[in-house]
């Protein structure tokens, strides 16, 4: 099979497995697993931040963020398409008491700018509106196609969101993609952030978890809310050996998952019927267009998956994701399956 679905999906390396199986461990709610320990000031180091902690998944890290920077009845603004709002189950009604406001952002890409946001933000108006809480921003933003956001434009969003005491979490799910895309570093790509959350399990391999960073007092707090989550976990360096060889090897190959992924734009763009602009493809996802091929998304999803790809329908789009277990070879084959289902 190749599996475009997502990079969700990747299976971990033979270093990673190695490394698991020779794991150091300890009681990581005693904070007694020293890879576990390793991998949390490995982290902090590499975003400039006080402190991490590791969490089993992107969700979690997310929705311990939102619980500390909120208080029942906010609003937390966020655009539309965010993974936050529309991804994870409505656990800031469920679990943080608060509203969202969702924004779309004009472009496209998924990215909001201050003054969408400014025009969202409700303080001073007591007995009628919620009080914003808090800012999530998405980098790279999934359902605006793996878009990224500089550091200039995240600073630049975060000092006039503290200038009115708001603060700024950032679902940095994919932010390694970002940093590799823009030669940037995650330090400057978060640096104004009050908290952000990375995923080791994408593109960066590792079977499971992520890691939420921040400020010394709020990890302390997160710690105490991954426990009330059910994330306390034992020993669990097993699972931390392989974040922290995803940590630190897998960003070296991720500029070929880009690679591919133009590659994949660029070839489907020439695909009679598909709509899709090849020079906005900028990290792993690939969101095309196929209300003009005459065939609906779902129908060329299934025709996809009878030659063995894989592939998301999303409305009149098809997202596809590349990794590291997809080759050349495999986006070759998809985009010939692709031309074979649409032109003949
Ligand atoms: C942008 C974004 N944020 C957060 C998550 C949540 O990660 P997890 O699946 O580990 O909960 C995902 C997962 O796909 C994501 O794409």
């Amino acid at each position: 099979m190749i599996d475009l679905r997502s990079d969700t999906v990747t299976r971990p390396t033979a270093a990673m497995r190695r490394a698991m199986a020779e794991a150091e461990v300890g009681d990581d709610v005693y904070g007694e697993d020293p890879t576990v320990n390793l991998l949390q000031e490995k982290a902090a180091e590499l975003f400039g931040k006080e402190a991490a902690l590791f969490v089993p998944t992107g969700s979690m890290g997310n929705q311990i963020a939102v619980k500390l920077h909120t208080k029942q009845g906010d609003e937390v603004i966020i655009e539309e398409r965010g993974h936050i709002f529309n991804y994870e189950m409505g656990t800031p009604a469920v679990v943080s008491g608060v509203m969202i406001r969702p924004v779309r952002a004009a472009n496209e890409n998924g990215l909001l700018t201050w003054a969408e946001i400014e025009s969202a933000i409700h303080i001073n108006q007591p007995y009628y509106a919620c009080p914003t809480g808090l800012i999530c921003l998405e980098n790279t933003h999934n359902f605006g196609g793996g878009s990224v956001m500089s550091a200039n434009e995240t600073s630049e969003i975060c000092q006039k969101a503290h200038a009115l005491n708001l603060p700024v979490h950032l679902d940095g799910a994919r932010i390694f993609n970002s940093a590799v895309a823009q030669f940037e570093t995650v330090a400057n790509l978060t640096k104004d952030v009050d908290s952000v959350q990375f995923c080791l399990s994408k593109g960066l391999g590792a079977p499971v978890g992520s890691m939420l960073l921040g400020k010394k007092d709020f990890i302390a707090e997160a710690r105490s809310w991954r426990k009330r989550f059910g994330g306390g976990m034992r020993q669990v360096g097993i699972l931390a050996a392989a974040g922290i060889i995803a940590l630190e090897e897998s960003p070296k190959v991720l500029h070929l998952d880009h690679e591919n992924a133009k590659r994949l734009a660029e070839g489907a763009a020439n695909i009679k019927g598909i709509k899709i602009d090849a020079e906005k493809v900028q990290t792993n996802i690939v969101i095309f267009d196929v209300s003009e091929t005459g065939k609906t998304s779902a129908e060329i999803c299934s025709r996809l998956k009878e030659s063995g790809i894989l592939a998301i329908p999303f409305g009149k789009a098809i997202r596809m994701v590349t990794h590291y277990d997809v080759s050349r070879d495999d986006i070759e084959k998809t985009l010939g399956e692709l031309q074979k289902i649409l032109e003949t």
